[in-house]
């Protein structure tokens, strides 16, 4: 979403700016901040420290903070680097242009909720040529309050966009190159925002909205939370014939009394059985998931019901982290015994079943056919990269550049991050 809201806030203030290439060519620095994990938030920090020569030295330059690390520590920020001129939190970034341009009498801080206001200014603008795959915020914020996490606090309550603003959107996206559609929510799969009736209409109806518009091919939501999967929404992956066959679904933990201290509200049952409906409906789904290990009180047990529930599922694709305490979670206030190393150590062991499982799901793909939507150079030269429907990562050779395309791979490798194929 930092992606989505970065090239967002680049299109508002491109009246007056433009993108260059290095910090010292800069008239003005942005930096959009997670605050999800202490070494993303601790991160700004140390960037910032590196322009204190560039703002000594050009007193015009202003280095304006976005994103969540600004709302959950607000003034604080700017007492701890003065280097700062201003901070905005994630509902504020309509104010942006006028922060640059001086016009709001040296106000510093911008941490209100104005979820409407700034997809109203931001939401439409396209300055330049879609990426193939665009990201299209449409649900912000979350009601959940899972015990470890800082979103509902620094993205604010749930809030989904209009359908009509939505399909606007996506509208003008396809008109300018994009063909799959990647679909934002920190909780997407609660979307819930009115059409122009104001009727409240699900994920799955806004998903059959967008399908409706031609040039697009492709269309994917993501992160969902496994109480908001409903019969509907795994009814239209089995019917759509645009829907990518690819379901992130964080389940976080497979011990019940783990998720119970997560305030999951769901048991690891209760995510298979989900798991079981939607593969039941659509077998070759690659199913996606986010991990937390060394939750406070996460017990051997504990740790072996998860690694028993991964074994259950097979992931294609997942995430995982150490646990990682956030001031003013629920969490933060439970006592943890583990060890930072037996934190590394469950993550190790962690990753290493869910590499292989990556790389068993990639591997069946081996010999067969598949469509890529082309994304751009590859590491080595004169190879190139694109993703499948399953969202997997394909690389391949090929000597003309063709951006924008859809080219068709045979595969004749497979990793655990990525197919290798050629041109058909
Ligand atoms: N510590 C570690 N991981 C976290 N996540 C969210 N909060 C924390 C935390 N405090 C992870 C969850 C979530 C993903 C986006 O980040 O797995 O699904
Ligand atoms: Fe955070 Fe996701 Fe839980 Fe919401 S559902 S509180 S975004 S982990």
């Amino acid at each position: 979403m930092n992606v989505y809201d970065s090239d967002r806030m680049t299109d508002l203030v491109n009246n007056n700016y433009s993108l260059v290439k290095t910090p010292e060519a800069a008239d003005a620095i942005l930096l959009n901040t997670c605050h999800i994990r202490e070494k993303a938030a601790e991160k700004v920090y140390s960037e910032i420290g590196k322009y204190s020569d560039l703002k000594n030295s050009n007193k015009n330059l202003k280095i304006v903070v976005a994103g969540c690390v600004a709302q959950a520590e607000g003034k604080a920020m700017l007492h701890r680097q003065p280097l700062i001129d201003a901070i905005i939190g994630p509902q504020m970034y309509h104010k942006l242009p006028d922060i640059l341009l001086n016009k709001l009498n040296d106000k510093k801080i911008f941490l209100d909720f104005e979820e409407e206001k700034k997809f109203k200014k931001i939401g439409a603008i396209r300055k330049k040529k879609a990426q193939i795959s665009s990201f299209i915020t449409i649900q912000e914020g979350c009601d959940k309050f899972c015990s470890f996490c800082v979103v509902p606090f620094t993205r604010g309550a749930e809030f989904s966009r209009n359908l009509e603003d939505i399909v606007q959107e996506a509208n003008t996206l396809s008109d300018i190159g994009c063909r799959e559609v990647i679909l934002l929510g920190q909780n997407v799969n609660a979307y819930h925002g009115v059409n122009k009736n104001n009727i409240q209409i699900s994920l799955a109806k806004l998903v059959m909205e967008l399908e409706k518009i031609e040039k697009i091919d492709r269309i994917s939501y993501t992160t969902s939370h496994p109480n908001d999967m409903t019969e509907e929404l795994i009814e239209l992956h089995a019917t759509s014939k645009k829907l990518n066959p690819y379901l992130h679904l964080p389940v976080q933990s497979g011990s019940d009394v783990i998720l119970k201290n997560m305030n999951r509200k769901y048991t690891a049952k209760d995510y298979l059985k989900i798991i079981d409906k939607i593969r039941k409906r659509v077998p070759d789904i690659a199913i996606s998931s986010d991990f937390i290990v060394g939750f406070p009180g996460e017990t051997k047990k504990d740790f072996n019901a998860t690694l028993r529930l991964i074994e259950q599922v097979n992931f294609a694709q997942s995430y995982s982290f150490k646990y990682s305490k956030r001031i003013g979670t629920r969490a933060s206030n439970i006592d943890c015994f583990i060890t930072e190393q037996e934190k590394n150590e469950r993550l190790q062991i962690l990753q290493k079943i869910l590499n292989n499982q990556k790389k068993q799901f990639n591997m069946s793909f081996l010999d067969k056919e598949v469509d890529v939507f082309f994304k751009g150079r590859a590491k080595k030269n004169n190879q190139f990269r694109g993703t499948t429907k399953w969202m997997q990562t394909a690389i391949f050779e090929c000597d003309d550049e063709r951006f924008g395309n859809k080219v068709r791979l045979k595969i004749n490798n497979a990793f655990d991050n990525c197919l290798m194929g050629e041109l058909v």
